[in-house]
């Protein structure tokens, strides 16, 4: 059944709603500093969900189906039987489908995007029509008929922020769920280790040089032949080119062998209590131990983890991981490599991320020591690292489209430009 949407300026319950937020309140307790009315989803952003094409890769993937399937059915008794589940962007309506197995009296699923054409298909086909109703719409602009046991969500993108879904599943938690109710997952960590990767960097310089070559070039013949002066862009071009390489967030599955030391938590989360503002708009000084001058990293690899042992009322009978870890079997999420100008040689850092001011889906990461800083921008756009020539395996390529990594989240990232990969 697909329900019409009711926007929330118009339901009646939204003043409610906003005296509780203009005193911090929230079912969670006094909070000083509330969250900021959250930013809906962007249509460009949806628009990536959409076909049934753009979740595929997320259906292949089955470390993340694997964890949710089990994390649901394996708490069956203690959180879903019975239960009502509120499924934040059901795409295709798999773990709608999951929690009604698992015993739940009615499950909501939202979906924002132009997937939710299908979703009901699926409902259907699996017969739980009754039990599942489905309501096309963002997340921020729906009324529910009643408050939830259990949130469930697959909302983690690239270096887990990415995206910025989780301001929706924020968002519904305190207008949603019950006190004392479930969250799944119920935790969230970034992560980020050490890599010692010479010969990509050294790959990403000589592409430079090659590239400023070839503009050099250009520039003599458009010169001879035509009387054009192209130098005074040179600069430009070649800011261009190095952000390209090393201003942008280079994605895929990073080789467990360029990783050159412990993992260092950056951020972690109780997805219970957690407010927006915990999410983003942070600095972590960490220390990387592997980084001196005779070991220097070249890059950070970031990662991240979420757990499913719901922290409500209830504890879970089974807590589940899933897991993006280098070290761990891959996933369509890979990781996220951050190559350093110059490499780290002393053991402080401090991370911060903050999202875009462009477009709020996207992430800027500052990296930082006391003498010197490098940002970073994690967005749909990003370089595609391939794990078979990160190192020591180098092939002269330039930069050509090709597929970025995996394939991203959401079917972002389909133009990735991996090095070699023509
Ligand atoms: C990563 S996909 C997960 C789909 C599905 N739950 C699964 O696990 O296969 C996230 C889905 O959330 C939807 N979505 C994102 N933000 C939303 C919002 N604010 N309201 C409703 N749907 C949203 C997207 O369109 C997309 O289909």
């Amino acid at each position: 059944m697909v329900a019409a949407a009711c926007l929330r300026r118009a339901c009646a319950s939204q003043r409610a709603a906003l005296v509780v937020s203009m005193v911090g309140l929230t079912s969670r307790g006094l909070r000083a500093d509330p969250d900021p009315e959250p930013k809906r989803p962007t249509d460009q952003y949806l628009a990536e969900y959409s076909q049934l094409y753009d979740h595929v890769g997320m259906l292949q993937d089955d470390e993340r189906m694997s964890a949710y399937y089990d994390a649901i059915h394996l708490n069956a008794a203690a959180h879903f039987e019975n239960k009502v589940v509120l499924d934040v962007g059901s795409g295709t309506g798999i773990l709608a489908i999951w929690a009604a197995q698992a015993g739940a009296s009615r499950v909501y699923a939202v979906e924002g995007s132009g997937i939710g054409v299908h979703t009901s298909t699926l409902v259907e086909a699996h017969g739980f029509s009754d039990v599942i109703t489905v309501l096309r719409g963002r997340m921020e602009e729906l009324e529910l008929p009643e408050q939830v046991d259990v949130i469930i969500s697959e909302w983690m993108g690239y270096f887990l922020l990415r995206e910025a879904f989780v301001g929706s599943i924020v968002y519904a938690r305190d207008r949603w769920l019950k006190p004392g109710g479930a969250m799944y997952p119920s935790s969230a960590r970034v992560i980020v280790s050490p890599l010692h990767a010479p010969d990509f960097v050294a790959a990403r310089r000589r592409e430079l040089d090659d590239t400023m070559v070839a503009w050099d070039d250009l520039s003599a013949h458009l010169a001879a032949s035509y009387g054009l002066r192209m130098q005074s862009l040179r600069p430009a071009y070649k800011k261009e080119n190095q952000d390209y390489a090393f201003a942008q967030a280079w994605q895929g599955q990073v080789p467990a062998r360029v990783i050159s030391g412990e993992g260092v938590t950056v951020l972690d989360l109780d997805m219970q209590t957690a407010a927006l503002s915990d999410f983003f708009g942070w600095t972590a000084n960490i220390r990387l131990p592997a980084a001196s001058p005779s070991s220097p990293i070249h890059g950070l690899c970031g990662w991240f983890d979420v757990r499913f042992c719901a922290n409500g009322d209830v504890a879970a009978d089974h807590c589940v991981e899933l897991t993006t870890s280098p070290l761990a079997p891959q996933t369509h999420w890979g990781q996220t490599v951050l190559l350093l100008q110059p490499p780290l040689m002393q053991p402080s850092l401090a991370v911060g991320l903050e999202q875009s001011a462009a477009s709020h889906h996207d992430l800027n990461l500052t990296l930082s020591t006391a003498a010197w800083s490098q940002s970073f921008s994690i967005s749909a756009d990003y370089r595609g690292w391939d794990g078979d020539e990160s190192e020591g395996d180098e092939s002269e390529g330039g930069k050509g489209s090709g597929e970025g990594g995996e394939g991203g989240e959401g079917g972002e990232g389909g133009e990735g430009y991996g090095y070699g990969d023509e």
